[in-house]
């Protein structure tokens, strides 16, 4: 697709995105401010150093478990450890057949926390972030993500399967998706077909649903009901793989 029509659709489905909220009465301004820096917080908890100018770190996080898998900078994405379903050992990488296992603990805890406090967990020992690697806001945003953007993944994906209206999905996704990534989410040559993502991680189709994708001109949903995402990850369940 040209960038220009990208663009148009961007700018087309976000404007359509605020208004319906706006109209529907479901968000302030101030609330459509915080799921803008809560969104921002997803894509840091997902590769922040996609979407960062500072420092990115080469050596593997000294948390990172020596009996694990990966190496390098990859170990300082926050779902490496916690999740893409936020639940860490409780969750989809608690499998040690998985290679994403680490056995540390999610972020489930923290939801509800002092942004302040996860702050200062972030930059102390344990995690090793410094302002060398991102700004005051981006380590508030993060926070704020944690603290008020996370969902109960276990609430709306029953072992695999996404409990979402697939047909009301297909009826937004054809609207707000369909544009880049086509009916049958085969247009994007660079990822492997949507059916198979959402299929395979349901968990990650969600974040990114709800968050964009780091880098790209993905839109966030956050701002629109949980169930709007919902149904479109489960009709993305429905597609070829
Ligand atoms: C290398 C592994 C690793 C990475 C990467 C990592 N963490 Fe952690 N995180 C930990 C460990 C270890 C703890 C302490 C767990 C404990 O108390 O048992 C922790 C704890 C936390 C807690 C507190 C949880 C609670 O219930 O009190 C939060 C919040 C958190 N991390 C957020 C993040 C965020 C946000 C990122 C990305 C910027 C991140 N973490 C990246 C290993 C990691
Ligand atoms: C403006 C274009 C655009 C729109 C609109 C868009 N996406 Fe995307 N999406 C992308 C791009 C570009 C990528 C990154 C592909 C890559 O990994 O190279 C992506 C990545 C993804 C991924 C992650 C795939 C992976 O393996 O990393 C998922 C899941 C996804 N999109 C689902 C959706 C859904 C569902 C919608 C509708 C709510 C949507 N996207 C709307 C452009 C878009």
């Amino acid at each position: 697709m040209q960038i220009s029509n990208i663009k148009r659709l961007i700018f087309g489905t976000m404007a359509v995105a605020f208004v319906v909220a706006m109209t529907a009465g479901t968000i302030s301004p101030a609330q459509a401010e915080d799921d803008s820096k809560i969104a921002h917080g997803g894509l840091l908890y997902d590769k922040w150093y996609g979407i960062t100018e500072g420092d990115i770190p080469r050596k593997t996080n000294a948390s990172y478990p020596t009996t694990a898998k990966k190496k390098g900078k990859t170990t300082w994405r926050c779902k490496e450890c916690h999740g893409w379903d936020y639940r860490g050992v409780d969750g989809a990488y608690g499998d040690t057949s998985n290679s994403h296992h680490t056995g540390l603990k999610g972020i489930r805890g923290a939801a509800g926390m002092d942004p302040a406090k996860i702050v200062a967990s972030l930059k102390s020992a344990t995690h090793g972030y410094t302002s060398d690697m991102m700004t005051d806001m981006e380590f508030n945003n993060l926070a704020m993500f944690v603290s008020k953007g996370q969902v109960d993944m276990s609430k709306i994906i029953d072992g695999k399967m996404i409990k979402g209206d697939k047909v009301r999905g297909k009826n937004l996704y054809s609207t707000i998706c369909a544009g880049c990534h086509g009916d049958d989410g085969k247009k994007i040559k660079d990822m492997p077909p949507l059916g198979e993502v959402a299929k395979a991680n349901p968990w990650e189709t969600i974040h990114k649903i709800r968050n964009g994708q780091p880098g790209e001109k993905m839109p966030a949903l956050r701002a629109l009901p949980l169930d709007v995402s919902v149904d479109i990850a489960a009709h993305s369940q429905t597609l070829p793989e």
